[in-house]
């Protein structure tokens, strides 16, 4: 299981959004807002407009009604100003009464930041599902007295089987649409497949929907002996997005996440005034994410407009963990599944006429032929220890651009961390 305290907000892209354009938001967790000016929230915005984000949204996951009512109020304001959109996320692991989600939704309903779809405010969760049917279909009730029309999205999470859409239906005749909050294989050492996308996406959409669909790079949590745990995701980064747009074509992309530093998968920068706990800052400081943004614009775009748009600058962004992954740690806690990720440099490439990618660590080499576009290949860690990697963009026998890793991969280790370092050579 994946626990998260989320009170989530999400991001929406800076465009008018037409009815049910396709919208991408961002899961953005209002809990780790607790240091944040209005400035901090605009300078997030910014960064998610210039990365092609609609939103945070089921992207604003807020997990009680304390000092992050005040926070997303200041962020409302920083979205209106940037001609953003935000959107609720109701973090039910945490205890909420009607009241006050109906409040807190009443109380942004018409900023012209807020997020609607189907001519309703959109508001959805993380789970919520133990609350049963007859708890949200009072929220509706009441916001309706209050002239104030819902599209509720809910993150029902215990339906993941695919045979379940149909209960699903059954069970809540007041879901609008449906977030899918899965977007990492489930405990298996097996890419994530489609097939509940797909149950789900089609069972949302027989109520109008709109079916949200999950996109993230990463797993890894190691904060405690019961939350040590890493999933396959070596290449999520790029097939699931591939997944959204030639598969599954869901009404709303969610990246999961902007901010959720302790699980790995923030796509934000790591904000020093946030507070990460104990644990988390011994995986994520050093460990930056932002150059999966370029893989996310790229991405974004091509979700947007049908088409993969024309690279300017040749690009190549690379991703791996610090550690072989059978050493022993001094500090943290061997996570589950360890055994899943490859020991390897991944490295993504967005090129604007094809070229060679020549990956090289230690004494290892490995190279991929590139087309225009993007392509993913990968290198294998080496014997050596202490190794960083050399990438380089290699076209007509010529070395275009090149540039090192940032982090050593080392044998030695003060905490396991299976969190990777992303860099970029541009
Ligand atoms: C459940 O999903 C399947 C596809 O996996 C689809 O054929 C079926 O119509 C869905 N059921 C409902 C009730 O939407
Ligand atoms: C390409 O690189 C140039 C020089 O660094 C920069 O000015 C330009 O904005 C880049 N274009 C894109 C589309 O990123």
């Amino acid at each position: 299981m994946l626990s998260v305290s989320l009170v989530a907000v999400v991001i929406a892209a800076s465009h008018v959004l037409s009815a049910n354009a396709q919208i991408v938001i961002a899961h953005f967790m209002a809990q780790n807002a607790f240091s944040y000016s209005q400035g901090d929230w605009t300078n997030d915005i910014n960064t998610a407009k210039a990365t092609g984000l609609d939103g945070f949204g089921t992207a604003l996951n807020i997990a009680l009604p304390d000092y992050e009512v005040d926070r997303v109020a200041d962020a409302f304001v920083a979205a209106e100003n940037a001609n953003f959109k935000l959107c609720f996320s109701f973090d039910m692991s945490r205890t909420w009464q009607q009241s006050d989600i109906v409040s807190l939704v009443a109380t942004h309903a018409s900023s012209p930041a807020m997020l609607t779809y189907n001519g309703g405010v959109l508001v959805s969760t993380f789970e919520g599902e133990a609350n049963g049917n007859d708890f949200w279909a009072a929220i509706r009730t009441s916001l309706a007295n209050e002239g104030i029309k819902i599209t509720f999205a809910p993150a029902f999470i215990s339906y993941r089987d695919p045979s379940l859409n149909g209960t699903l239906l059954s069970d809540f005749p007041s879901i609008d649409g449906f977030f899918n909050w899965w977007s990492w294989p489930n405990d298996v050492d097996a890419l994530l497949t489609t097939d509940t996308d797909i149950a789900y996406r089609d069972a949302a959409h027989s109520r109008g929907g709109p079916y949200i669909m999950s996109v993230s790079p990463w797993q890894f949590k190691d904060i405690d002996a019961n939350d040590a745990w890493v999933e396959l995701s070596d290449t999520l980064w790029n097939y699931r997005w591939l997944q959204a747009i030639q598969d599954v074509k869901p009404d709303i992309v969610e990246i999961v996440t902007w901010n959720d530093y302790a699980e790995s998968h923030y796509i934000g920068d790591i904000n020093p005034n946030v507070d990460l706990g104990d644990a988390a800052p011994n995986y994520v400081n050093g460990f930056p994410h932002a150059a999966w943004r370029i893989i996310a614009q790229y991405y974004i775009s091509w979700y947007k407009t049908g088409t993969a748009p024309a690279v300017e600058n040749d690009t190549v962004v690379f991703w791996y963990r610090a550690h072989p992954k059978a050493v022993s740690c001094s500090g943290g806690w061997a996570p589950r599944m360890a055994d899943f990720p490859a020991d390897a440099v991944f490295a993504m490439s967005l090129l604007s006429t094809p070229a060679t990618i020549s990956l090289d660590i230690g004494s290892t080499h490995a190279q991929f032929d590139a087309g225009v576009g993007a392509a993913i290949g990968s290198v294998n860690f080496p014997v050596e220890d202490a190794q960083i990697p050399f990438i380089q963009i290699i076209r007509n026998g010529q070395t275009v651009k090149s540039g090192y890793g940032s982090v050593f991969v080392t044998e030695s280790c003060s905490w396991y961390n299976f969190n990777p370092f992303v860099g970029v050579i541009q």
